[in-house]
C-alpha cells in the first residue's frame, strides 16, 4: 500500500435516519448503573516513555464502551492498567470497587489477537473450558464439578453459536469461529465486565458485523458491560454506548456524537482532524496521525 498523505482512517458511522453526519447517540433517559470501572488522572509510563497521562474514564454496568484510537497510542496498556497488569505511574483506578487485581475474577479478558498455530491440536471445548477452571486446566476435575463445568462449557459454546465446530481443532477453524470460542472462554465465570481487545481485528467484514452483533446480544442478555478496544469503529458503532477516544496527551470520553467530531478529535491530537460523512452514511476520520506504514489495509476488504 502506497502510503501518501492525506492519511485516512476509516472510523466511519452507520446512518442514523436522516442525513445527519452525527453518530449514533444512545438513549439519554436509559439510567446508568453503577460504576465499574472508575480511572482517574492515570497515568502510564512504560520503558521510559508516557504512553498516555491524566486519563480520566468510567464504565458503568450495563455500559457498552469502545476504547479508539491509531495503534501504539496505548489502548490495550489501559486494559492492562485496568487489571493492575501495568502499574499506572500516576493516578488511581478501581474495578468493582477495589483497587486494580483485587477484583480479575469477576472480568473476562481477551488479551489483543494470538494466532493459533495451524497445528495446534487443542479443541474449541477445551479452550472455552480454560476459562472457567483458569489454573486447574487439564487436571481432571472429579465428579459433579467435572459434569457441572461440561454442561456450563456446552452452554458457553450453544451462547455463541459454535456447536457446530467446538470439536474441532482451534487451529484448524477460521479467524471469526476461534474469536466466538474466545469469547464464550471470557465469558466462562459469568464476569460482569468483559474487556475485549481488538476481537474484530483479522476477522472479514462480514465476521466483524457478525462478532460485534454477537458481543451486544450476549452483553445484554448475560447483563455483563462491555469494554472493546477497536481499530475500526464501524463494526461496533451502533451499539456504542460510549466511547473512550485516546491521543497522545490524554483521553476524551463521550457519546460517539461527541467525541468523534472534527473539532473533538483535532483538540486532541493538536493537528487538524476532519470527521467525513459519506454517501453511505459513515464516517471517516481523515488526517488521523497514524504512522501509514502501521495503518495498512489490515482486514483486506476495504474499498
Ligand atoms: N512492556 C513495554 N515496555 C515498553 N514499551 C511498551 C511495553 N508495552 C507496550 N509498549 C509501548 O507502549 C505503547 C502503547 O502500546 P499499546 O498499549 O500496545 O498500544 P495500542 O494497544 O494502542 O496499539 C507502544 O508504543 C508500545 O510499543
Ligand atoms: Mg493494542
Amino acid at each position: 500500500m502506497s502510503s501518501t498523505p492525506p492519511r485516512t482512517a476509516t472510523h466511519a458511522v452507520p446512518p442514523t435516519g436522516g442525513n445527519s453526519a452525527a453518530p449514533h447517540d444512545p438513549d439519554p433517559d436509559r439510567e446508568a448503573g453503577p460504576v465499574l470501572v472508575e480511572v482517574a488522572q492515570a497515568t502510564a509510563v512504560l520503558g521510559g516513555r508516557t504512553i498516555w497521562a491524566g486519563v480520566d474514564a468510567a464504565v458503568a454496568a450495563g455500559e457498552f464502551v469502545a476504547i479508539l484510537g491509531p495503534n501504539g497510542v496505548g489502548k490495550s496498556t489501559l486494559l492492562k492498567a485496568i487489571l493492575g497488569l501495568t502499574p499506572l505511574a500516576a493516578g488511581t483506578v478501581r474495578l468493582l470497587g477495589r483497587p486494580p487485581g483485587q477484583a480479575n475474577h469477576q472480568v473476562g479478558y481477551l488479551p489483543q489477537r494470538r494466532s493459533f498455530d495451524a497445528s495446534l491440536r487443542v479443541r474449541g471445548v477445551d479452550v472455552v473450558r480454560l476459562g472457567l477452571d483458569g489454573d486447574r486446566w487439564g487436571l481432571p476435575i472429579p465428579g459433579r464439578r467435572s459434569r457441572a463445568a461440561t454442561a456450563r462449557v456446552r452452554e458457553l459454546v450453544e451462547l455463541v453459536g459454535a456447536a457446530g465446530y467446538a470439536h474441532r481443532p482451534i487451529g484448524q477453524l477460521s479467524g471469526g469461529e476461534q474469536q466466538r470460542l474466545l469469547i464464550a472462554q471470557a465469558l466462562a465465570r459469568a464476569p460482569r465486565l468483559l474487556l475485549l481487545d481488538e476481537p474484530l481485528d483479522s476477522l472479514d467484514l462480514p465476521n466483524q458485523a457478525a462478532v460485534a452483533a454477537l458481543i451486544s446480544r450476549i452483553a445484554r442478555a448475560e447483563e455483563v458491560a462491555v469494554v472493546i478496544v477497536a481499530h475500526d469503529v464501524n463494526p461496533i458503532l451502533t451499539y456504542l454506548d460510549r466511547v473512550i477516544y485516546l491521543g497522545p496527551g490524554g483521553a476524551v470520553s463521550g457519546t460517539p456524537a461527541q467525541v468523534i467530531t472534527s473539532a473533538t478529535l483535532t483538540t486532541l491530537y493538536g493537528t487538524p482532524i476532519e470527521v467525513l460523512s459519506t454517501s453511505d452514511g459513515r464516517l471517516v476520520v481523515v488526517g488521523q496521525p497514524e504512522a501509514p506504514a502501521l495503518h495498512t489495509d489490515r482486514h483486506g476488504t476495504r474499498p
